[in-house]
C-alpha cells in the first residue's frame, strides 16, 4: 500500500522502541503531530497550554489551531529552553489555570524535562514534549519523547533525520494512542466506521520506508553532528563568542550549533562573505510575531537572545576541513 499501510505500522512501532516508549503514531509532519498530541489529550477550547516564546512557530500555532490559549513563560539564558522556576511564576500568576505545558528541546538540547515533570505534578498538569529538533538526545540516559504524557517529532529535511514532510506522536498510554491514530484517519474505527471527528494527518508508506532507513542511520548522524560541535567548541574557545552548554546529565544532538555575541549581525554578514551557511533561530520571539500581536507577554530573556543567537553549520555533511574554515572565519572576525 502506497499510502496507509503495513510499513508505516513497522516505522511507528520502531521509533516508538527507539524512544523507549510502547506506542508511537505516524503523522504528515510535526505540526500535526503537535495537533493530534493535544487532541488526543482531549486539550483544547478552554484550555491554557504553557510554553517557549522561542521557538519555531509551530510549537504555539498547534496550540491555537486546537482551540487552545498559548501562555508563554521565559527561557533561560544559557539553555535557551524553558526556565523552570519562570513556569513556576507564570503559572502561579494564572492562579494555577493552566493545562499542560509544552516543553520545547530546542536546538537539540533537552529542556529541563525532570524539573517539568514534578511542577506538572505538583500543578496537576499534562506534559508534552515538542521533540521536533531533539531525536535520540538524552537527560540522564534517557531519550526525550519518554518524559511527557506525550511527545512529538518532526521528520522535515533540515531535522536529525527526514522522511522529506512526517512526524510522530509517542506514548506510553495506549488509550491516548488509540485516539491519536483515530484523529490522524477521519476518526476512524474500522473501515466504514468512524467515532470521533477526526483529520487526514496520516503519514505515507513511502516517507515511513524512507524514515526506517533513517532511524537506522539516526546514531550515526548525531555521533557525527557532536563530534562536529565538540571541533566547533573546542576551535572557539578563548573567543567573545558564547559557545552552546551541555548540562552534566543530558545528551544534546545539535539539530542547531548556536553560539552568541552582541555582533550578532555584523558576524553573520562576515560569515555570508566567506561563504558560510549561518542563520538565526530565530530573529523574532513567537510572541513578537504579527500573528500574536493580541498577546501580552512579557519575555525579555527570549528577546534577547532573538538579538544574538546565531546558528553555525554542523550537520553530519561537512568535514574537519570545513569546520576549520568555519572556526578562521569566526576567529578572523574578532
Ligand atoms: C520546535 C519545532 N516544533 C514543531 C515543528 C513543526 O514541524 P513540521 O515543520 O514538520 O511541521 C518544528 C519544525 O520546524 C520545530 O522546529
Amino acid at each position: 500500500m502506497v499510502a496507509d499501510g503495513p510499513i508505516v505500522r513497522e516505522f511507528e512501532a520502531e521509533f516508538a522502541a527507539f524512544c523507549g516508549v510502547d506506542h508511537g503514531v505516524a503523522t504528515s509532519n510535526g505540526t500535526t503531530a503537535l495537533q493530534t498530541a493535544f487532541e488526543a489529550l482531549d486539550l483544547g477550547g478552554g484550555d491554557r497550554i504553557l510554553t517557549t516564546p522561542f521557538s519555531f512557530i509551530a510549537s504555539a500555532n498547534a496550540i491555537q489551531l486546537c482551540g487552545a490559549e498559548p501562555v508563554f513563560a521565559d527561557i533561560d539564558p544559557e539553555t535557551y529552553n524553558l526556565d523552570p522556576d519562570a513556569v513556576v511564576e507564570t503559572i502561579e500568576t494564572y492562579d494555577g489555570a493552566i493545562d499542560a505545558i509544552l516543553a520545547v528541546h530546542l536546538y537539540g538540547l533537552p529542556a529541563d524535562v525532570e524539573r517539568l515533570r514534578e511542577i506538572a505534578a505538583e500543578y496537576d498538569l499534562l506534559l508534552i514534549e515538542d521533540a521536533a529538533q531533539a531525536h535520540g538526545a538524552t537527560v540522564s540516559e534517557t531519550r526525550v519523547g519518554a518524559f511527557g504524557d506525550a511527545a512529538c517529532f518532526s521528520f522535515y529535511p533540515t531535522k536529525n533525520m527526514t522522511t522529506g514532510e512526517g512526524g510522530m506522536v509517542v506514548t506510553d498510554d495506549g488509550h491516548v494512542a488509540d485516539r491519536a491514530a483515530r484523529f490522524v484517519n477521519h476518526g476512524r474505527s474500522d473501515t466504514y466506521e468512524h467515532v470521533d471527528v477526526g483529520h487526514n494527518f496520516r503519514l505515507t508508506s513511502i516517507a515511513a520506508a524512507i524514515g526506517r532507513a533513517q532511524l537506522e542511520k539516526l546514531p550515526a548522524y548525531v555521533e557525527a553532528r557532536r563530534e562536529n560541535a565538540a571541533r566547533l567548541t573546542a576551535g572557539l574557545a578563548d573567543t567573545p563568542v558564547e559557545t552552546p552548554i551541555e548540562p552534566a546529565d543530558r545528551r544534546h544532538v545539535y539539530h542547531q550549533y548556536t553560539i552568541r555575541t552582541e555582533r550578532r549581525d555584523e558576524l553573520l554578514e562576515h560569515l555570508d562573505a566567506h561563504d558560510i551557511g549561518a542563520g538565526i533561530y530565530y530573529p523574532v520571539a513567537i510572541h513578537e510575531q504579527p500573528a500574536y500581536d493580541a498577546f501580552d507577554v512579557s519575555a525579555p530573556i527570549a528577546e534577547a537572545a532573538t538579538e544574538e543567537v546565531l546558528s553555525i553549520p554542523v550537520h553530519p555533511s561537512i568535514n574537519e576541513h570545513d569546520i576549520d574554515r568555519i572556526v578562521d572565519a569566526v576567529r578572523g572576525f574578532f
